[in-house]
């Protein structure tokens, strides 16, 4: 092993951090995004990031129905420098019409950034995208955002993210006042008070101080705050959890900051504390064990699959993440499922309006693959061997909708795009046992529009979705063969692409007296 080589990947692998930031829809995911993306001058990104909400999708080649709507149908990645570190920022989709992209792009990430409305606390997609990263045990910190409006107390906050998402936190930093008495937070890592100054809140100050208890801070906030701050910090001091840094790498607590992203406010510190705290790439598991990001050999898996980004071309990109060794353009690596080896020659690390390609990367970078239509979700790339990382998850549906083809002449291009899309893992397609009729299942509304919108598109079909009232699908693992006439009420027996039977529910109240009637049977959330 050549040893320089061996000290150029670590130290490579050391100053990486990927992450994904997870929020309900105007939390402020785009806005802090941006205040990060300018800490760093961004060296390369996805598009502005405010402009994919905008109408200024002119020169932007994404896809169609991005266009139409506005919003970024799947994840893109952006990449910056900042002090020593190369930052990879996945982006989820916050909006309703998410999809399982969504989720699977959580895979991808070594921790995530949780962003927090202060007056609206913890919301609906919060709660599903914390739940993906939490099975996984990455670590979550908590942004709390738009501190110069009036909120919630920051104790009820951390008591709303114990009740609802089971984990404890640990402020780093506390406001001092908020809304429009706002004056600034303390840090209570570094013993600092960062103070908003001028009239409009621009400047802001730094102040090293004793403790909060330091009269600076009570000359510069007033008697008020000041007694309230003390009161506050005591109360954690002696109630609050210790910062304890093993529980946050297991995510077992989540350090949290307060500050405000549209007056760039306890940005900065947070990207600071965020960098040195977050882990560099982790590795993955495979089936040769655990794959260390500094093992020489390159090897990285297939997370996403993008289709007509470019309306023009009709390509494919997949999304690659690195999970060991260097990639190099022109490469040569074996796509371990399909068993041949593949050259890497135009690999791109800059999506959206700009593609740039990409010459050289590293653990934890994610890049984008052009794709004739050779890759699957899941796949592994590598120069180890024929090792195979774990398999993606799959998510349960809870959107159903019965699909037909409008001119029958179409059923055989039906029937293939419907095999192809469900492999690509854009949706899960569900047969009712007695009638045969096709369902589709999917976790955001999203996908049925892009469903529809390729079946088109790319197999010249037009399909009609008849929404269907079922909410929740469960896959039967009993010994006897389930009896559809079992599941007429409220529900509906149906076999999944592999043969596997799955019991459609209108209402949890169906499903549970399903289970109390089945007790020999199980119901599993995704297909066993
Ligand atoms: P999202 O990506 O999570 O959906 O949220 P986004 O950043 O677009 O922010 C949603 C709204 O919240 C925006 O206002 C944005 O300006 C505002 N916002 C973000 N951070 C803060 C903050 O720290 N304080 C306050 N007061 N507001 C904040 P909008 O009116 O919907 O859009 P715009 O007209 O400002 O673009």
């Amino acid at each position: 092993m050549n040893k320089a080589t061996d000290h150029k990947l670590q130290s490579e692998v050391d100053k990486r951090r990927t992450f994904a930031i997870i929020s309900h829809p105007d939390a402020g995911k785009t806005t802090l995004t941006e205040k990060l993306l300018l800490f760093g001058g961004a060296i390369r990104l996805a598009g502005t990031v405010k402009a994919r909400k905008a109408s200024k999708h002119a020169t932007s080649d994404w896809m169609e129905i991005e266009k139409q709507r506005g919003i970024s149908v799947t994840s893109s990645v952006m990449q910056f420098d900042y002090l020593d570190h190369r930052v990879n920022i996945l982006d989820t989709p916050g909006h309703q019409d998410f999809s399982e992209d969504t989720y699977r792009t959580l895979t991808a990430a070594d921790s995530a950034v949780m962003l927090i409305d202060v007056a609206k606390g913890v919301e609906t997609q919060t709660i599903k995208l914390f739940q993906v990263c939490a099975k996984r045990g990455i670590p979550i910190f908590t942004f709390i955002n738009k501190l110069d409006r009036e909120g919630r107390s920051p104790f009820d906050l951390m008591e709303e993210l114990e009740n609802v998402l089971g984990i404890r936190s640990v402020p780093m930093n506390w406001p001092i006042g908020m809304g429009r008495e706002l004056c600034g937070v303390y840090d209570r890592m570094k013993n600092q008070v960062e103070l908003f100054q001028g009239d409009d809140h621009s400047v802001i100050k730094v102040q090293k101080v004793e403790s909060y208890r330091d009269p600076i801070i009570r000359e510069m906030a007033g008697e008020y705050l000041h007694d309230q701050l003390c009161a506050d910090l005591e109360l954690l001091d002696v109630a609050g959890d210790p910062f304890d840094y093993e529980k946050v790498l297991r995510g077992e607590i989540t350090p949290v900051f307060f500050g405000s992203a549209i007056n760039n406010f306890g940005v900065q510190t947070f990207l600071d504390n965020f960098l040195e705290l977050a882990p560099k790439p982790e590795p993955r598991r495979s089936t040769a064990g655990a794959v260390e990001p500094t093992n020489e050999k390159f090897t990285g898996y297939v997370f996403k699959i993008q289709a007509n980004m470019n309306p023009a071309h009709r390509d494919r990109i997949a999304f690659l993440r690195i999970v060991s060794g260097k990639f190099e353009r022109g490469m040569s690596v074996k796509h371990v499922r399909a068993g041949k080896d593949i050259k890497l020659s135009q690999p791109q690390q800059f999506l959206a309006q700009d593609r740039d390609i990409v010459e050289e990367a590293y653990p934890g970078d994610i890049i984008g693959l052009f794709d004739p239509g050779i890759f699957r979700i899941g796949d592994t790339l590598s120069q180890a061997g024929d090792i195979e990382f774990d398999e993606l998850p799959t998510f349960s549906p809870e959107i159903f909708s019965k699909v037909t083809i409008k001119n029958a002449l179409k059923s055989k291009q039906f029937q293939k795009g419907i095999d192809q899309l469900t492999e690509e893992g854009m949706i899960q397609v569900f047969r009712t046992v007695n009638f045969d009729d096709i369902l589709l299942g999917v976790v955001g509304q999203l996908q049925f529009e892009v469903f529809e919108y390729r079946m088109k598109g790319e197999y010249g079909v037009d399909v009609q979705l008849q929404r269907m009232s079922y909410q929740f699908a469960r896959w039967i693992v009993d010994e006897n063969k389930p009896d559809a006439s079992k599941f007429r009420i409220n529900s509906t027996l149906v076999t999944d692409k592999k043969g596997n039977y799955v019991v459609l529910f209108e209402n949890e109240y169906a499903m549970r007296t399903a289970m109390e009637k089945n007790p020999t049977a199980k119901f599993l959330e995704t297909a066993p």
